[in-house]
């Protein structure tokens, strides 16, 4: 963790929810007591379909939503895409972009998720930027390499410690119970914000949350989130259920 930053456990329920699992994030909201409200931040991004009532949901509650993707366009005939907009109008604050999920079914480029990452900064929206390495790429030693390159390709210019989150996801660890070691986490974060300082300035890299993503378990949180520079989580699988995010998030809070 960094000291001097509220770290963010934000849940990527993927393709998964209908209106019956709004019922997770009102679990989620009931658990989210004076204690967690003071140490960490919490935001569920759940499909889009479930944006406006989630968000509805989780009035007054102090839980963000998020959309999971955004288009690069403001509006206009791009039949079956979202705008930023959109998603802010739905009740988000946040939304993922680059997630590897899209980077490889849907072969969003670096400049892809950049224009993205503008787009929901435009509309007030704080991009959530993933970024991570194969499995191939990491045993070829070049993990820190490919991270840094999708950093400079993905984070726009003048972003700031409140515009801007960025989530390192190895791709090789996502939804498959593997983890890099706190080792190899830490100096990946560590490159990380270095590498954010000299795109953004030191001063801004400084204050931006660093997430870590990638089969992230209530058994395994407490490790990870102990790393320096790691100021919270991005949680896929175990966000579906209640008591494991509240769990991880209680782990963020020290
Ligand atoms: P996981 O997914 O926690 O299920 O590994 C993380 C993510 O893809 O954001």
């Amino acid at each position: 963790m960094t000291r001097s930053i509220r770290p963010l456990v934000a849940g990527n329920w993927k393709m998964n929810g209908l209106k019956a699992d709004l019922a997770i994030a009102a679990e989620v909201a009931k658990g989210y007591d004076a204690a967690l409200k003071r140490g960490v931040d919490i935001a569920i991004c759940p499909p889009a379909t479930l944006l406006f009532t989630t968000s509805a949901t989780l009035i007054g509650t102090r839980i963000a939503t998020g959309g999971q993707d955004c288009s690069t366009q403001g509006s206009g005939a791009f039949t079956g895409e979202l705008s930023a907009a959109m998603l802010a109008d739905a009740g988000a604050s946040f939304c993922i972009v680059g997630h590897s999920e899209r980077r490889t079914l849907h072969g969003e480029s670096n400049a892809t998720v950049k224009a993205k990452a503008e787009a929901a900064q435009k509309a007030l929206l704080v991009p959530i930027v993933c970024v991570g390495e194969t499995k191939g790429e990491r045993e070829a030693g070049k993990a820190l390499a490919i991270v840094e390159e999708q950093l400079r390709g993905s984070i726009p210019e003048g972003s700031t410690a409140g515009t801007l989150v960025v989530a390192y996801e190895p791709v090789w660890a996502i939804g498959t119970g593997l983890t890099p070691t706190a080792a190899d986490v830490a100096e990946m974060h560590a490159a990380i914000r270095t590498e954010l300082g000299l795109l953004i300035g030191k001063a801004a890299a400084a204050g931006v949350r660093l997430l870590y993503g990638g089969s992230v378990k209530p058994s395994n949180a407490a490790e990870l989130m102990n790393v320096a520079h790691v100021d919270g989580a991005l949680v896929g699988g175990a966000s579906l259920k209640a008591e494991e995010f509240l769990a991880i998030a209680r782990a963020c809070n020290g």
